[in-house]
Formats: C-alpha cells, sequence, structure tokens
C-alpha cells in the first residue's frame, strides 16, 4: 500500500505520515527533508549568482539515504532554503528517483511532502491532503521551535511561513495542489490524535473501497 500525504508547511502532514506509518508497519519518507538537505548545502551560496548551479550539484550528490543532521535540516530558516531549491525543475529532477525507488519498495509505504500524490506517486493507493489555517500552523510550529529552546518571534514566523506557502504554491515545477482523487483532511481544530484518528478512518474507507 502506498500513500501521499501532501500538504503546506506546518501542517501536520510530517507527524501524520509518521502515524500512518506506524499503524501500518510501513516505511516513511519525509521527503521535505530532501529539499532542505539540498537547500543546506547551498545557504552560503543563495544570494549569489552560482546558487542554482550549486543546488543541481547538492541534488545530484545527495546521499539521500544518510541525512543525518536533523536539528539543521529541520530548522525554521533549512525550510527557507528548501523552497527556494525546490523551484529548479534540475534540483526536483536529481530527487525523484529516490522517492520513486522508496515508493515502489516491496511493502510500499508512506510518503510526506507537496508533490506526492500529483508527481512522485500519481498512482498512490490513497492519498491525503493535509490543511490547516496559517495561525494555527505558526502556532503549532511556535511551540515545537520553543520546547527545543528555541526563542520565536510568532509575527516573523507568521511571515515566513505564508511567504514559504506562497514560493510553494507559484512553484511552475512544484506539483504542489490537491490531487483530483485525494482526501482533504483540516486538522486546524484537532489535536494530533484525533487527527490520526481521523486520517485512518479516511485510509480504512478508501482501502475498504478498493
Ligand atoms: O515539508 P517541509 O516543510 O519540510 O518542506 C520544505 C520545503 O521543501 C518546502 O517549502 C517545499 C519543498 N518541498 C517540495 O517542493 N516538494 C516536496 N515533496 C517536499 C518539500
Amino acid at each position: 500500500m502506498i500513500i501521499a500525504v501532501d500538504g503546506p508547511a506546518a501542517s501536520g502532514k510530517g507527524t501524520l505520515a509518521a502515524g500512518l506509518a506506524r499503524h501500518y508497519g510501513l516505511p516513511h519518507l519525509d521527503t521535505g527533508l530532501l529539499y532542505r538537505a539540498v537547500g543546506l548545502a547551498v545557504a552560503d551560496k543563495v544570494d549569489g549568482p552560482a546558487f542554482e548551479s550549486a543546488a543541481i550539484a547538492a541534488a545530484q550528490a545527495l546521499d539521500a539515504g544518510h541525512l543525518d543532521d536533523l536539528a539543521a535540516l529541520t530548522a525554521a530558516e533549512t525550510g527557507v532554503l528548501a523552497s527556494k531549491v525546490a523551484v529548479i525543475a534540475e534540483v526536483r529532477a536529481a530527487l525523484f528517483d529516490f522517492q520513486r525507488t522508496f515508493a515502489t519498495g516491496p511493502d510500499g509505504a508512506v510518503l510526506d511532502g507537496r508533490d506526492i500524490g500529483t508527481r512522485i506517486c500519481p498512482d498512490a493507493d490513497v492519498k491525503l491532503f493535509i490543511q490547516a489555517d496559517s495561525k494555527a500552523r505558526m502556532e503549532r510550529r511556535a511551540r515545537q521551535l520553543e520546547a527545543r529552546g528555541v526563542a520565536v518571534d510568532r509575527y516573523a514566523l507568521f511571515h515566513q511561513i505564508e511567504e514559504r506557502d506562497a514560493r510553494d504554491m507559484l512553484n511552475p515545477h512544484g506539483g504542489f495542489y490537491q490531487a483530483d482523487d485525494a482526501h482533504l483532511l483540516d486538522t486546524t481544530q484537532l489535536g494530533i490524535e484525533a487527527a490520526l484518528r481521523a486520517a485512518i478512518a479516511i485510509v480504512e474507507k478508501a482501502m475498504a473501497l478498493k
């Protein structure tokens, strides 16, 4: 079974995808980490002319099986870098095979990202599109960062999330939209457990109808 989970920054898609993977005993790939690793690799070039070619080279050389520095990868600034490298078509192309191979393993998989249901796994058994309003997403991300001891400027964080949403949604190579056959799950009013129960219910219903 392949489950595709897409949604905007801080929508809870990663937590839900991890929960679904645990529930169904499937491997899980957070595809945002791949873009984050590329972004991090070119952090010093982001405002220079060599940025694009460096990002392509970094994506082509990425050892996607070994993404170790989770603290740096999950930092908010790395998310911004990731959304900048994600607009480069050759970067997306270089990361495509790893994601496809992961998805088509013997047991299936749960992948989360922006283009899983539209580009990476258009034939996924179940597609979820996770939504939550930007204020709720900002608040969740703020609490996550604060739990790690990071001081948070909520106003700046809100704008950063909105800016990233806009870049991701307008990305001409991104494929970030709700697939026709994706199930919408709005988690604005839901805690983690309730959201996971709702996601499992969607998967069960979709599989029963197959
Ligand atoms: O899901 P995330 O916040 O970790 O993703 C970081 C950035 O990577 C996001 O702003 C856009 C990009 N991304 C993408 O373009 N396609 C994906 N499948 C996953 C992430």
